[in-house]
């Protein structure tokens, strides 16, 4: 991120954590102070991401393999990055993102075989850019998985790998923070919204400053 002026803030964590909840609240306080900000997500961001998303996130949980699976969320992310992430850091803005790489090195690169090797290449390949913090909401996967299934949507395709999965990405996930430990902050997402929050503000406002 050398050559630009803006920041770029992802959000991670297992389905359910309150990445979208917390991204829109982080967003509406920086806002308040006078920032300019883009809230955006993966997958999607863009209008031809947002059409790659209902392919990955939509039907069955064995509707695509993972090296398949891998290309299509890389494929979104390419556009997202020309089309929205670039432009806005560019123009000097706070971009916040739902979920950025990391998911795929936990979804794609861990949780059906060993594929993070490949994961790693492709991003340097046709990514090639990583956040200047990452906020990792971590809490406890059975609770995080009955919010997701609270919500009642169609984008339900990981959510029905089940609670195995959840437990492994959580593990991988504070794996990662340890091994980027200069971007990555942990915030215990078990809390109630506004204890998170708080949090949350705090680690971006030191980084801000
Ligand atoms: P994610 O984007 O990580 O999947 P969401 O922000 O969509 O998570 O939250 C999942 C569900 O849990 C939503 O219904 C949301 O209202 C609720 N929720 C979010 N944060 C909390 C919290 N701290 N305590 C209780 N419920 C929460
Ligand atoms: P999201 O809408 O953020 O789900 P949630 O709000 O439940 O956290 O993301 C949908 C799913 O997409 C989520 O289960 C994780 C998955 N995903 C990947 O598998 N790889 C990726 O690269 C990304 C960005 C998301």
């Amino acid at each position: 991120m050398t050559t630009n002026k803006g920041v770029f803030i992802t959000f991670e964590g297992i389905d359910g954590s309150g990445k979208s909840t917390q991204t829109r609240l982080l967003a509406d306080h920086l806002k308040s102070l006078g920032h300019e900000v883009i809230l955006t997500r993966e997958p999607g961001g863009s209008t031809g991401a947002e059409e790659i998303r209902a392919l990955v996130l939509e039907g069955d949980p064995d509707r695509w393999s993972a090296e398949t699976e891998l290309l299509l969320f890389t494929a979104a992310r390419r556009d997202h990055m020309e089309r929205t992430i670039l432009p806005a850091i560019k123009a000097g803005k706070i971009v916040i993102c739902d979920r950025f790489a990391d998911s795929t090195r936990m979804y794609q690169g861990l949780s059906r075989g060993d594929l993070r090797a490949k994961v790693d290449q492709l991003h340097d390949l046709m990514i090639g850019q990583e956040p200047d913090l990452t906020i990792l909401i971590d809490m406890d996967p059975a609770v995080g998985l009955a919010r997701a299934k609270g919500r009642q949507t169609a984008e339900e395709r990981f959510e029905d790998f089940g609670q195995d999965l959840q437990d492994k990405m959580r593990a991988g996930f504070l794996e990662l923070a340890k091994h980027y430990h200069d971007r990555f902050r942990l915030i215990d997402g078990g809390r109630s919204v506004d204890e998170v929050a708080q949090d949350i503000s705090k680690a971006v406002m030191d980084h801000l400053s």
